[in-house]
């Protein structure tokens, strides 16, 4: 259940290019929250909330991390905060991955850019349950990446960049068919990569996961809406998602 929460900040990091680390706790929210979910964060003097990704929870410490890009003023005023401080948040948000009967299945996780942090949490839960995972990490440039080791500690692990100055040159779809067999694929990331990687794995089940700017995040303004084959003819990013199965949305 969605609910408005107060998260306490005990770590800020930058950890790549414009890319912000942030571990906060919550007792309510590290409880619930499940892998594609996200938090509506409150920024004071901006009236829309910024809808950011769950990177990761620890249960035991009751923390929830969240990573960022600074892209404009509001997500900067968010990294200027320091620990101790606190912020608002709405959440735990949105529908997340399905994880059932993925255990000991073999699994491909596809992220691009600020679509990587929600794969993170989800490649730990599938690794607990012996899932096999091989991830394909893309980034624009070397300065952009991050999370690399901790992926790496999850199974195979490819990166490429844009330009070529880190890993391999290219696009996350240039390595696809080179990673071997794989039963299922999760994804995250701008939206002509999702386009790419559906059309490239048609008979694949796979689920992907849609970044947005939104309005209220709670299904009521219909700002993030996107079109649908299923009865309807719409799906609402924010309470429908963000996470889909690949069939569900037209892209
Ligand atoms: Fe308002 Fe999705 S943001 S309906």
């Amino acid at each position: 259940m969605i609910k408005k929460e107060t998260m306490i900040i005990e770590a800020i990091n930058r950890i790549a290019l414009d890319t912000v680390e942030m571990v906060a706790a919550n007792p309510y929210i590290s409880k619930t929250a499940i892998p594609g979910q996200f938090l509506h964060v409150a920024i004071q003097g901006h009236t829309l909330r910024r809808p950011i990704s769950i990177a990761d929870i620890d249960r035991e410490k009751e923390t929830v991390t969240i990573l960022f890009k600074i892209v404009g003023s509001g997500t900067e005023q968010l990294a200027a905060l320091s620990p101790g401080m606190t912020f608002n948040v709405l959440g735990p948000s949105g529908n997340g991955f399905n994880t059932a009967n993925k255990d000991k299945t073999s699994v491909l996780l596809i992220g691009g850019g600020i679509g990587v942090p929600p794969l993170y949490y989800l490649g730990k839960t599938l690794a607990d349950i012996d899932a096999e995972i091989i991830s394909i990490l893309g980034f624009q440039t070397k300065a952009n990446v991050f999370y690399e080791e901790r992926f790496r500690e999850l199974g195979e692990t490819y990166i490429v960049t844009d330009d070529g100055s880190y890993g391999k040159k290219g696009f996350v779809t240039d390595i696809i068919e080179t990673v071997g067999q794989f039963d299922s694929y999760y994804t995250c990331g701008p939206l002509p990569m999702l386009k790419a990687i559906t059309a490239m794995l048609p008979g694949t089940p796979g689920m992907i996961s849609l970044e947005q700017r939104m309005g209220c995040g709670v299904g009521a303004c219909m700002a993030c809406v996107i079109p649908s084959e299923e009865p309807g003819g719409y799906k609402k990013i924010c309470s429908d998602g963000p996470v889909f199965y690949a069939e569900e949305v037209s892209l």
